[in-house]
C-alpha cells in the first residue's frame, strides 16, 4: 500500500523556509549592487584614463593622409561595391515641361533678374543680393539688406546650381524655382512690391520689355506675373557651374586636385559627409536624389553651435534644406543665420553638430559587452583638409571674378 504523504501540520516549521527566500533575495540584491558598483567604476575610469594613453586620435588622422588619386570612384565607373561615387554636374538643368528653356526666355529672365524697377522704391534687383560674380551669387553679407535698410534674419544662398535643387530656401519651403521667384519681390523687408500686379506694371512701363516678352513667349503680347516669374526660372536654369577643379578631376584629370585636397575629399565621405551633402550638388535635396531633403540642424548641441547662436530653437525650426557645397568658398558668411565667418569653423561645427564628434570616446556597457564608442572630434589637419576639399568645388570662373 502506498504510503500517504504527510500533510505538514500548520505550526512554527512554516516560518523556516520564508527566512530563506529573504536571504537569498538580499544575497541577490548585494551581489547586484557589487557587480553594478565595479561595472560604473570600471567605466568611470577607463572613461578618465587620458587620451594620450589610447592613442586613438593618431590612428585616426593617419587614415587621412596620402590617399592616392586612383582610389576614388568616380561618374564613369559603375558602382560595383556599393561605394560612394564622385559625380559632376551636367551642363543643363532639368526644366518644368511647361517652361522649357529657350534662348529668349533666358534673356528676358536675365534682363528682369537685373532690373532695379522691379522694387518698390527702384533701389534693389534680385541681383543685388545675388551678386553673380563679386559673390559668387551671394551677397557676401550675414544677413541681406532689403528696401529702406531693413536687415533679414537669413543669409542669401547663391543662385548658381540652385536649378538642381528640388527645395528653395533654407527651410525648403518653395518646391520650383518659379514659385520662389514671386517671395522676393512681394516680401516687404526684400524689394516691397504691393502686389504682382504693381510687378507687372512696373514691368510695362519700360517699352524695352515688349520685344523681350513677345521673343521668349512666341508673339504674345500679353505681360503676366507667370510670364515674368517664368523667365526669371529660366535665366537661373543656365546659372551652372561645373568647371571646379573637383569635376576636372572627377572626368579624369587625376592631377587636379593637391594630395591635400584628396587626403579632404576621403575624409568627406569617410566621416560622413556625404551623409547629407551627397551626389553631383553635394545636396541631399538634389534633383539628383530622391528622398528627404530636409536635416535637422543642429542634432546635437554644442558650446560651438550655442556660440553662434544655433542653440535652443523650437523644434519645428531645427529642419533645414541640405544646402549645396558648389562653390561654398565664395559665398561667405556661411550657415542659415550667416553667422560663422570661418570656412573652418563650419566643418567643426558640422563635425560636432551633425556627426556627433564632440567626444573623443566613451566606453559603454551593452548587453554583455564592454564597447568602446569612438568618434573623436576632427583634428586640425584633418579640418584644414576638409577645408581644401571644399575649395576644390569653387568655380574656376567665380574664383576669378570675384
Ligand atoms: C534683399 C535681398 C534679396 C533680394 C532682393 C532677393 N533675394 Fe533671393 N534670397 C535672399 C535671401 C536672404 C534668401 C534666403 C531666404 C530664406 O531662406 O528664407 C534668398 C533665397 C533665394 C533663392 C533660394 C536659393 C536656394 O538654393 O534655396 C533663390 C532662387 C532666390 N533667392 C532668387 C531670387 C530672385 C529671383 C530674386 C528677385 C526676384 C531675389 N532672389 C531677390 C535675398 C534676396
Ligand atoms: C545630418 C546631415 C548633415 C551632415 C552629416 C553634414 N551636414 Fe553640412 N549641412 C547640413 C545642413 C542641414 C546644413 C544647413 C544648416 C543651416 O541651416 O544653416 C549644412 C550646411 C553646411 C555648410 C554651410 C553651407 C552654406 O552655404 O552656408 C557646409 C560648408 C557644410 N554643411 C559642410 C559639411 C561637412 C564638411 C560635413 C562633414 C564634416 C557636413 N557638412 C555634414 C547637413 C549636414
Amino acid at each position: 500500500m502506498k504510503k500517504k504523504p504527510q500533510v505538514m501540520s500548520v505550526g512554527g516549521n512554516i516560518h523556516k523556509p520564508r527566512q530563506e527566500v529573504r536571504w537569498f533575495v538580499v544575497i541577490c540584491l548585494f551581489v547586484l549592487v557589487v557587480f553594478l558598483g565595479i561595472k560604473i567604476t570600471v567605466i568611470a575610469f577607463l572613461n578618465s584614463v587620458p587620451e594620450s594613453f589610447f592613442s586613438l586620435s593618431d590612428t585616426q588622422s593617419d587614415r587621412s593622409l596620402n590617399h592616392a588619386p586612383d582610389r576614388f570612384p568616380f561618374a564613369e565607373q559603375a558602382s560595383q561595391s556599393g561605394e560612394y561615387h564622385w559625380l559632376s554636374l551636367p551642363n543643363t538643368a532639368p526644366a518644368p515641361s511647361d517652361n522649357p528653356t529657350t534662348p529668349s526666355k533666358v534673356r528676358l529672365g536675365e534682363t528682369l533678374f537685373f532690373d532695379k524697377n522691379l522694387s518698390a522704391d527702384r533701389s534693389l534687383a534680385c541681383e543685388s543680393c545675388h551678386r553673380l560674380y563679386e559673390h559668387a551669387g551671394a551677397d557676401g553679407a550675414s544677413v541681406s539688406t532689403g528696401i529702406r535698410q531693413q536687415k533679414g534674419d537669413k543669409n542669401a544662398p547663391t543662385v548658381w546650381n540652385t536649378a538642381f535643387q528640388k527645395r528653395f530656401f533654407w527651410d525648403g519651403r518653395a518646391v520650383s524655382l518659379e514659385e520662389q521667384a514671386l517671395k522676393p519681390f512681394l516680401n516687404p523687408i526684400e524689394m516691397g512690391m504691393e502686389s504682382s500686379q504693381a510687378i507687372v506694371d512696373r514691368v510695362k512701363e519700360q517699352p524695352k520689355y515688349e520685344a523681350l516678352f513677345s521673343a521668349a513667349f512666341t508673339g504674345e503680347t500679353d505681360i503676366t506675373i507667370e510670364k515674368i516669374t517664368q523667365a526669371i526660372a529660366s535665366f537661373e536654369r543656365t546659372l551652372i557651374t561645373n568647371d571646379s577643379p573637383y569635376d576636372d578631376f572627377v572626368r579624369g584629370d587625376r592631377s587636379a586636385l593637391s594630395q591635400q585636397q584628396l587626403n579632404g575629399m576621403a575624409l568627406f565621405s569617410e566621416v560622413g559627409c556625404t551623409h547629407c551633402h551627397f551626389g553631383p550638388n553635394f545636396s541631399a535635396a538634389s534633383v539628383f536624389n530622391p528622398g528627404l531633403p530636409f536635416r535637422i540642424f543642429p542634432a546635437n548641441e554644442t558650446p560651438l553651435i550655442k556660440k553662434y547662436g544655433f542653440g535652443g530653437l523650437p523644434p519645428k525650426e531645427k529642419v533645414w534644406r541640405v544646402p549645396t557645397l558648389r562653390n561654398v568658398e565664395l559665398t561667405g558668411p556661411w550657415l542659415h543665420n550667416g553667422s560663422v565667418k570661418e570656412l573652418r569653423d563650419v566643418v567643426k561645427i558640422m563635425s560636432q553638430a551633425q556627426l556627433g564628434r564632440s567626444h573623443s570616446r566613451e566606453f559603454i556597457w551593452s548587453g554583455s559587452t564592454l564597447d568602446l564608442l569612438e568618434n573623436p572630434d576632427l583634428t586640425d589637419t584633418q579640418v584644414d583638409d576638409i577645408v581644401a576639399f571644399l575649395k576644390s568645388l569653387s568655380s574656376k570662373r567665380l574664383s576669378k571674378a570675384g
